[in-house]
Order: structure tokens, then C-alpha cells, then sequence
């Protein structure tokens, strides 16, 4: 099997190389094929790729290029994880916000959207490549954020894609390790849209074991999220860490106002990722990247792969509504399990959501459409509109001054602005 990574240059890609060689009876994977256009981060990175793989015994051969159309050529999947702009314009996104009392953040919020926009014209000018250059069968995994705003991008231009990200993974994870079962007998009622998601239910053996942990180990939950106790009773659910920019945002502003940003903190750690894959001596995952979130992402893709190639299991992606959360357009992204039928992934049915969540979940399926929309067609009018939509923004006067700071921001990324 070929397996292209698009952005293969990043200092995340030792993560997933690592779940390679670990679950290489799950994968058999024959070459990795790293495209990047930073030759330099790309050769340090392909280096500690050999390296982990030869210690491993893993026959794949590990090829670097800066050439996209040799790449993805007749590969089997392609996984994009890419960051237009890099952690420096990550750093923007994170404080310009700031100005208008808004949380900076990378995926939601004003900051989210400029990503959006930079990002959404890029994954699409890829994505036409690998329609004409990969199989006619593979298919294009997404890990490039916003993951629901790009992932429907690309369903909406007829690419076959799936979205990925391991927030569902890591509860799955953190709950197996808590109960002390393996991860496999563990399954999630996770639902929502990728980073506004919620877990309703914590499956072992049949029994739903979520309402015991939070009678038993409340504090523990809400410690992990950063959220109250009081508000994961009172939902009988545990929200994702994202929907702390919500209900907690302006305490979040606070710690933001008051820290550095996370780009600058991920970009010493990246420094010292680098200088450890400059080291030939170096051939084991390094310590560093624990401190990146990225944590079980390599377990997710390796999973999601193998699920992709029939071993009927059920995972957590993004994927097109069709009618399982009703109050949504059939054609939104979501993030709920589901299982590959062969050709193509369907969702498990969610029961019905309370109003307080599926309002929420409305209003930034609102704004990321019209998100959406502006990254597709430009024009300061669309980003205005989608920029009022999100509800941590809706006033107009302060919707005008952060479109205003976003174009400012990110003049040089969108060439109609
Ligand atoms: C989690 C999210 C990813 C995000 C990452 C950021 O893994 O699911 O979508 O990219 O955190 O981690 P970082 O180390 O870059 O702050
Ligand atoms: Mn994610």
C-alpha cells in the first residue's frame, strides 16, 4: 500500500510513523511518500522516519518530495496535514482577537475562520491533484483544521474525504485507561461538529458506564476539559476541552491575555523536535511530542485506515449529516461514529440532542457554512456575515472591526482581499 502525507514535513509526522511501525499487522503499509514544500523540514523529517522504521524491522520505504503530482501519485490514501502560514500565523490568529475581547484560537472563533479562509483554496487546489494523479479509489484523510469547514469543502467538490481528528480517540482512550478495560471494548456516544463535540455515553460490554464516572470521578472529568463540575452534571454529558471557548471564554480570555500564545510555545517545542531529528542517533518517537495535542492521532489514521479497508469497526469521523442530526442541512459536516460499508462511511443513529447543545451546534453550523461560503467566493461581505454569525461575535459594530483586523491579518494569504 502507498500511503501519500501532504504536509509530510511537519514535526508531528514521527507521531504518526510511530503508529505505523506499532500496528504494522493493522497496516501494511509498503511506501510513505512525505510531501513538503520546506526542503529543509522535510529531509529532517524523513530522516527520523527511516530511522524509527529501520528500528522497527518495518520494510516501508520512506520517499521525501517537494513535488505534489509524485506524491499522491497512484497512491492508495492520502492524508493532508497541512498549516497555511505555519505557527507564525497561527500566533495571529491566537492575539488578534484579542483586540475586540474575543478568545484567539486556532480552530474556533475569528481566528478558526482566518484559518478557514487561507486554508479552504489550498486543500482544494491539492485535493484536484489527487483526483487525477492518486487511484481511483483512495481517498483523501483529512487532519488539515478547520476539519469540518474543509472537510465539507471537499465533499461539496465531489472528492471523496473523510475527517479526522483525536478528540474522540483520546476520551476513548482516557476512559479505557480509567476503567481499566482495553481501549477496544470501549465506545463513545460522541456527537457534535469537530471541536463542539460532546460524549453522551461511554460503552463497555453493552452498559453505558458514563453516568457512574461522573457520580464517581466528576472532578476528575471536569478537571481533564477545564470545565465545572456543575456543568458536566447538569448536561449528564463531558464536552470536549473546545467547548471551553465557550462556556468559559471569558476566563479563558483571561489566561490568554495574561500567557504566551500556544504557537509560540508549539514553536520552541518544534525547534527542539528538529534538532532531535538532525540527530542521527535519534530513531525513537522523542519525549517532545507528547507536549504537542496531537496525542493517539497515529492510533486514529492507522484505525481509520484499516476500518476503510474492512475490518467493520466503528469510528469516529467527519462526514456528511444526511439526516442524522435533522435539525442540520443534509449536506453539513458532523462528527459522530460510523462504520465503512465498502464504499463509504454511514453514521451510527444519535438519539436527540437537548436544546441548549443542538442550539449551539446550530449556530456554528450557521457560521460555518457561511464561513465556508466566504473562503470559497472571497469578498469582505461574506467574511462580515460569517463573522457576525459565529456566536462568540454577533454584534455588528465588533463583527466589522474583527473582519477589518482578520483582512488586515491576512492580506498577503487571500487574493481578493
Ligand atoms: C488537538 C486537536 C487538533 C489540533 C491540536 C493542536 O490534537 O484535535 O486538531 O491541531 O490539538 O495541538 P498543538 O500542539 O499544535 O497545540
Ligand atoms: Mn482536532
Amino acid at each position: 500500500m502507498k500511503l501519500a502525507i501532504v504536509g509530510g514535513g511537519s514535526t508531528y509526522t514521527p507521531e504518526l510513523i510511530d503508529g505505523f511501525a506499532r500496528l504494522r499487522d493493522v497496516l501494511p503499509l509498503d511506501e510513505v511518500h512525505l510531501v513538503d514544500p520546506d526542503a529543509h523540514r522535510l529531509d529532517l523529517v524523513a530522516g527520523m522516519a527511516r530511522r524509527m522504521l529501520a528500528r522497527a524491522g518495518h520494510p516501508a520505504t520512506v520517499v521525501a518530495t517537494n513535488d505534489l503530482v509524485a506524491g499522491v501519485s497512484d497512491a492508495d490514501a492520502v492524508l493532508v496535514q497541512l498549516r497555511v502560514g505555519g505557527q507564525a500565523t497561527r500566533n495571529d490568529d491566537e492575539t488578534w482577537p484579542h483586540d475586540e475581547h474575543c478568545i484567539g484560537q486556532e480552530t474556533t472563533g475569528p481566528g478558526g475562520f482566518a484559518k478557514a479562509l487561507r486554508t479552504v483554496p489550498v486543500m482544494l487546489s491539492i485535493a484536484d491533484v489527487v483526483r487525477r494523479h492518486a487511484r481511483p479509489d483512495a481517498w483523501i484523510i483529512d487532519f488539515t483544521n478547520p476539519v469540518g469547514i474543509v472537510t465539507r469543502a471537499l465533499l461539496q467538490d465531489g472528492h471523496r474525504a473523510v475527517g479526522l481528528c483525536n478528540v474522540a480517540i483520546g476520551f476513548q482512550r482516557r476512559f479505557a485507561a480509567t476503567l481499566g478495560v482495553p481501549h477496544e471494548q470501549v465506545s463513545l456516544g460522541h456527537v457534535g461538529l469537530n471541536h463542539l463535540t460532546w460524549e453522551r455515553s461511554v460503552t463497555v460490554d453493552g452498559v453505558d458506564v458514563l453516568p457512574g464516572l461522573l457520580s464517581d470521578r466528576l472532578d476528575d472529568l471536569a478537571d481533564e476539559v477545564e470545565l465545572a463540575p456543575a456543568l458536566l452534571a447538569q448536561f449528564g454529558m463531558v464536552p470536549s476541552y473546545y467547548l471551553r471557548y465557550y462556556y468559559a471564554h471569558d476566563e479563558v480570555l483571561a489566561e490568554q491575555l495574561r500567557e504566551p500564545s500556544r504557537a509560540s510555545a508549539v514553536q520552541a517545542i518544534e525547534n527542539e523536535l528538529l534538532g532531535l531529528y538532525a540527530d542521527p542517533s535519534v530513531d525513537t518517537k522523542p519525549e517532545a511530542l507528547e507536549r504537542r495535542g496531537g496525542a493517539f492521532y497515529s492510533e486514529a489514521a492507522v484505525e481509520l485506515i484499516a476500518a476503510m479497508r474492512g475490518d467493520g469497526s466503528v469510528r469516529v469521523v467527519n462526514l456528511r449529516n444526511d439526516g442524522v442530526l435533522p435539525f442540520l442541512p443534509d449536506d453539513h459536516v458532523i462528527e459522530v461514529p460510523a462504520r465503512f460499508d465498502g464504499a463509504t462511511f454511514v453514521a451510527e443513529p444519535v438519539a436527540a440532542l437537548p436544546d441548549d447543545i443542538a442550539g449551539l451546534i446550530g449556530a456554528v453550523t450557521g457560521y460555518e457554512r457561511l464561513a465556508l461560503d466566504a473562503a470559497v467566493h472571497g469578498g469582505r461581505d461574506r467574511v462580515l456575515r460569517a463573522m457576525r454569525a459565529h456566536p462568540l461575535v454577533l454584534q455588528h459594530d465588533r463583527a466589522e472591526r474583527l473582519t477589518d483586523l482578520l483582512l488586515a491579518a491576512n492580506a498577503r494569504f487571500l487574493p481578493w482581499a
